[in-house]
């Protein structure tokens, strides 16, 4: 197995969720991309949005993914955009094995909804608005989301699936 994981997909695919629990299963470090930069950064992630706009945090994003492709023996949960900006997918895929979490476009309004995370690019949307939000930034982001190494439903998806996806 190679020493980095990253899980990659839409907002509220349960990236987070889902790379705890494998983490815990393979022995390895969990980290979440977005609470590292939040805490590199001293910020939330909407604080960032807000006083330096989206492009800084795109960067920062690269920033953090650089720092750690140095570690081994790490699960990643990326932020959802961060595969589709800087070719960050094409370092992922050299540094590591990448799993795209696949989940149609209303079982992630449905999770979007109820979720508690403060999400700049979603706030104040209806829920037909965000429907149609999901649906224009998946077409946008799959091509990035499918050069993953692997592709998985996410639908009834556990952290043990994945731990046999990677042969653990
Ligand atoms: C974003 C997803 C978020 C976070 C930021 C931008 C995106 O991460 O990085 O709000 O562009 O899809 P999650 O996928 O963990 O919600």
């Amino acid at each position: 197995m190679r020493s980095r994981i990253f899980l990659i997909g839409f907002m509220g695919s349960g990236k987070s969720t889902l790379g705890k629990r494998l983490a815990k299963k393979i022995g390895y470090q969990h980290v979440d991309m977005d609470q590292l930069i939040e805490e590199t950064a001293g910020m939330t992630i909407p604080g960032i949005f807000i006083e330096h706009g989206e492009e800084v945090f795109r960067k920062w994003e690269r920033d953090i993914l650089m720092e750690l492709c140095k570690r081994d023996k790490v699960v990643i949960s990326a932020g959802g955009g961060a595969p589709c900006h800087n070719d960050l997918i094409g370092i992922m895929n050299r540094q590591g094995t990448t799993i795209y979490i696949e989940l149609p476009p209303p079982v992630l309004q449905e999770r979007l909804l109820h979720s508690r995370t403060e999400r700049p690019l979603i706030k104040g949307k209806s829920e037909s608005e965000l429907l149609n939000y999901i649906g224009e930034k998946l077409k946008e982001r799959e091509p990035f989301y499918r050069k993953a190494h692997h592709i998985i439903d996410g639908t009834t998806l556990k952290g043990e699936d994945l731990a046999a996806l990677l042969g653990s």
